[in-house]
Formats: C-alpha cells, sequence, structure tokens
C-alpha cells in the first residue's frame, strides 16, 4: 500500500477508496491466505472488488510491480518473489477492464 499510494499511475485509485485501512487489512489477509494461511480472507472475491473500476493493463502491470518491488525490499528470494508474480499475473482476467 505504501508503494501504491507512492506511484503516481496508480495512487489516486486508492486515495478515492471510502477505507483505506480496511483495503490494506484485507489485502494482507488475502496474501497470507493465499500463501498457506491461517490468515482467512474475509473480503469480496476479485472480480467482485475491481467490477466497474475500469482498470487497464498499465495499471495492472504497476499494481503487480509494486508489490514485487515490497517483496524484494522485506528480502524475499527471487524463486518466491517469482511464485507470486505468476499467482497474481494469473488474476488479470478479474481484475483489468471488468
Ligand atoms: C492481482 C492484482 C490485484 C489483487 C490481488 C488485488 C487485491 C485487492 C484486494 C484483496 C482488495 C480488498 C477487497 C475488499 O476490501 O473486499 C482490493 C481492493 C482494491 N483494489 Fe485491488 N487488487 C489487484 C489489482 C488492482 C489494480 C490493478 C487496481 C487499480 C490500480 C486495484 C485497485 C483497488 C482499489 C481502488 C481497491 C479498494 C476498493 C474499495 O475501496 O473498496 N487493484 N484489491
Amino acid at each position: 500500500m505504501k508503494n501504491h499510494l507512492a506511484n503516481p499511475l496508480v495512487n489516486t485509485r486508492y486515495m478515492n477508496s471510502e477505507d483505506l485501512a480496511r483495503v490494506e487489512r484485507r489485502a494482507v489477509e488475502f496474501f497470507c491466505a493465499g500463501t498457506g494461511g491461517p490468515e482467512e480472507y474475509t473480503g469480496k472475491d476479485m472480480l467482485a472488488t475491481h467490477k466497474g473500476m475500469n482498470i487497464n493493463e498499465q495499471e495492472f502491470m504497476t499494481v503487480i510491480d509494486d508489490a514485487m518491488d515490497a517483496l524484494q525490499k522485506n528480502g524475499i528470494d527471487d524463486a518466491t518473489r517469482n511464485e507470486v508474480l505468476a499467482i497474481l499475473w494469473s488474476m488479470r482476467r478479474e481484475v483489468v477492464r471488468v
């Protein structure tokens, strides 16, 4: 979230959210649940979340770049980062132009 807010390509998307603390909490849950738990994801599915936002390909790539950067800054190894990259990329049809 810190990266997104500092990134001019996507920051207005997040600044317009009514409850950024909730989005951040859910994003953490989503990530933790998707990488083995034990946290549970309590938010909406990806299609329902992003429907109507008209997110484009560049924004999608930017959000993934931000996530990769955060993982690298936190010392996550190459193999794990690549795995996360593939998983995030696989969600594009539920996020881009939906
Ligand atoms: C694979 C990529 C992505 C994942 C895994 C993801 C995941 C999530 C999650 C878990 C939430 C919280 C949902 C909830 O509160 O129920 C969320 C919300 C949000 N996402 Fe994404 N997202 C992705 C891509 C994007 C992109 C590319 C954008 C636009 C630049 C975006 C913009 C937003 C916004 C603005 C919200 C907040 C909506 C609100 O205020 O309720 N997301 N996302």
